[in-house]
C-alpha cells in the first residue's frame, strides 16, 4: 500500500527545518549507500551533528504521534532518519532499498517533502511497478509511505535545491497485505464507533482486528 499522509508537518515546521538545514554540513550520498546504488546515487546528506539530532527528534515525535502513520506502518523501529538534499544536477537513479539496515528489516521507505514545490523542478520521487510509473512532488510536510519493495528513483533536479527527510520502518506486521487488511479495520472500527458508540458490531469488529493483530504480530 502506498499512503500519502498530508501535513505531517506544519508549513512553519517545515520552513523551521528548512532553515535549520542550512546551517548543517552535507556530505556525499555516495558514503551511505549500497554497491550498487551507489553507481546511481548522486545527492548529499547531512552529516551527523547535534542541530541534526534536533531535527531527526522533531520528525520523529511527529512520526509517533501520526495516528494514520501508526495505522498504515504499525513500526516496530525506524531507521536512523536521513536528510537528504538534491540540488541542480543531482538525481538518485533507479534502485531497490536494502533490505537489512544496522540490523533492521525495510519493510516501508516514506520520503517526508521539505521544500515549496514552486522553489525547484524536476526531483519527483518516481515509484515503479510492473505496469506504470507514478511521480511524486508534495509539498512541504506532506509524507509518503511505500512499499520498501519497489523499484523506485528520484528525477534529476533542474533548478533549485530539494531537501526532503527521508527513512524506513520495520513493521510489527511483515506481511503488506496483513497491514492493509489492518488499516481498513481501524478506519472501520473508527467509523462504527462514531456513528452507533460501542455496539455489539463496534465489540466484534474491535475483536477482529485484535486477534488479527495477535496472530500477524512478529510473523
Ligand atoms: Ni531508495
Amino acid at each position: 500500500m502506498t499512503l500519502v499522509i498530508p501535513g505531517l508537518l506544519t508549513p512553519p515546521e517545515a520552513a523551521a527545518i528548512r532553515a535549520a538545514a542550512e546551517r548543517l554540513d552535507f556530505a556525499d550520498g555516495r558514503e551511505t549507500a549500497g554497491r550498487f546504488a551507489r553507481t546511481v546515487k548522486a545527492n548529499h546528506q547531512a552529516r551527523p551533528s547535534p542541530e541534526l539530532e534536533a531535527i531527526q527528534a522533531k520528525v520523529g515525535a511527529a512520526l509517533r504521534t501520526n495516528p494514520v502513520f501508526a495505522s498504515a506502518a504499525r513500526p516496530r523501529a525506524l531507521t536512523p532518519l536521513i536528510l537528504s538534499r538534491y540540488r541542480t544536477g543531482e538525481t538518485y537513479g533507479l534502485h531497490v532499498d536494502d533490505a537489512l539496515m544496522g540490523g533492521l528489516r525495510t519493510d516501508l521507505s516514506f520520503t517526508l517533502f521539505l521544500s515549496e514545490p514552486e522553489t525547484y523542478e524536476g526531483g519527483a520521487l518516481i515509484i515503479q511497478d510492473r505496469i506504470e510509473e507514478r511521480a511524486i512532488r508534495l509539498g512541504p510536510g506532506d509524507l509518503i509511505l511505500y512499499p520498501s519493495t519497489t523499484l523506485h528513483r528520484v528525477e534529476p533536479v533542474d533548478r533549485g535545491e530539494r531537501l526532503a527527510i527521508v527513512g524506513w520502518v520495520e513493521s510489527l506486521i511483515r506481511s503488506a497485505d496483513a497491514r492493509e487488511i489492518l488499516f481498513d479495520l481501524d478506519q472501520s472500527v473508527e467509523e462504527v464507533f462514531a456513528r452507533d458508540g460501542k455496539s455489539d458490531l463496534f465489540d466484534r469488529l474491535s475483536r477482529s482486528r485484535s486477534n488479527l493483530l495477535r496472530m500477524w504480530a512478529g510473523l
